[in-house]
């Protein structure tokens, strides 16, 4: 894909006004993100909406009082202060490039990129244009998870020896496996899993990657490739070792957990459970779940956005660098590998 960038252009934000922001992408998740910005966002405003499905554009823009537009409109537009680029994994390393080439900060959805040299190219493109970049690593936002983050940090938990995190897309799986792209389970979904398990165990890198995976969901689409079930083992240079296991249909709803265990404790976050509700009745013990990540994990979208449009106004680093998106990266791809070679892979640095 090509996008014309227009001229580069530093950014500095300027105080109080309020920040213009753009959203490139407007499906599933881009439509969520610009619900948030555009009502919940204190000092934030969406003023546009890209989508090559013209349609697709124009519905959201104005369901939230955004002009549809095209990217290279949209880049060019010296009001636009930030974009948040949430089309196909795929095209996101030309749209931060073209996005920074432009002058405008930028919130990536994950994976920020599919290879580590175009992981290497967003972060020098945006380092060049001085512009926030930050990655759509959520979970890192959800109140448990973060409460779980602040226990480690505290040494509530001594040192992390084994690291546990797992995502469950709801079921019935709906989608055409056809339609997903290969390797869908490690690059969008367990991506997530590999920056948690980073994330919880501060300031070790991941060395080694064991990973299995099988289509038990949709067994006929494996032939072609799709696998919808898998396991990763990682192992780290402090020593722990994690798992991340993923399934695209676990029935029951939505549901993202992690659990650290450590020479002193344990700290666990993350439930399927959208509510604290629990009914007892003649059928059983009953509670609510969801099938959208966008209800289970509504504050950690807050939080991430908020904090975009923080780091923003204030000029500093993201919470969530490119370089921890290159670090989940890494892993991915050597999964990716380890299931080509039916061996443990070392993670490329
Ligand atoms: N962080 C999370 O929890 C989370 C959840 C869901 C999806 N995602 C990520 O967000 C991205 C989008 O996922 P989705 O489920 O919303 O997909 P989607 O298919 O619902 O939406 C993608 C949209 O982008 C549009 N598009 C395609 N090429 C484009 C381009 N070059 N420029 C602008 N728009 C373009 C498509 O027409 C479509 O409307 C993926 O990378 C996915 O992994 C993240």
């Amino acid at each position: 894909m090509t996008v014309t960038a227009a001229r580069p252009r530093r950014r500095e934000h300027r105080g109080s006004d309020t920040l213009a922001i753009a959203l490139i992408g407007a499906g599933r998740i881009g439509a969520n993100h610009a619900a948030i910005v555009a009502r919940q966002i204190p000092g934030a405003a969406l003023v546009a909406v890209s989508d090559p499905v013209a349609d697709a554009a124009q519905r959201l823009a104005s369901r939230l009082g955004a002009e549809p537009s095209a990217v290279d409109e949209v880049l060019a537009r010296p009001d636009v202060d930030a974009v948040l680029i949430t089309a196909p994994a795929r095209s996101h390393t030309d749209l931060v490039l073209a996005a920074a080439a432009a002058g405008k900060h930028v919130f990536v959805e994950k994976p920020m990129a599919v290879t580590l040299a175009d992981a290497d190219r967003a972060i020098a493109a945006a380092a060049e244009a001085g512009v926030v970049l930050q990655v759509g690593f959520n979970r890192r936002f959800a109140p448990a998870f973060a409460a779980a983050r602040s226990a480690i940090d505290d040494q509530r938990i001594g040192t992390p020896q084994l690291l546990r995190s797992v995502t469950r897309d709801p079921g019935p799986l709906t989608a055409d496996p056809a339609r997903i792209p290969q390797w869908t389970i490690f690059l969008e979904t367990l991506i997530h899993d590999f920056d948690t398990l980073c994330w919880l165990n501060p300031g070790a890198t991941p060395v080694r990657v064991h990973a299995f995976a099988d289509a038990l969901v949709a067994r006929d689409a494996k032939a072609s490739g799709f696998l919808d079930t898998a396991v990763v083992t990682i192992s780290f240079d402090n020593g722990a070792i994690a798992t991340a296991d993923a399934s695209f249909s676990a029935l029951y709803g939505y549901d993202v957990r992690a659990e650290v265990f450590g020479s002193a404790g344990m700290v666990t976050a993350g439930t399927a459970r959208t509510t604290d509700m629990t009914l007892y009745d003649a059928g059983g013990i009953h509670a609510d779940t969801s099938r959208r990540d966008t209800d289970l994990l509504h504050a950690a979208y807050l939080g991430e956005l908020t904090a975009f449009t923080d780091a923003v106004r204030a000029g500093t680093a993201p919470v969530v660098a490119g370089e921890d998106a290159r670090t989940a990266l890494s892993i991915a791809l050597a999964a990716i590998r380890s299931i080509e070679t039916g061996t443990a892979v070392d993670v490329a640095r």
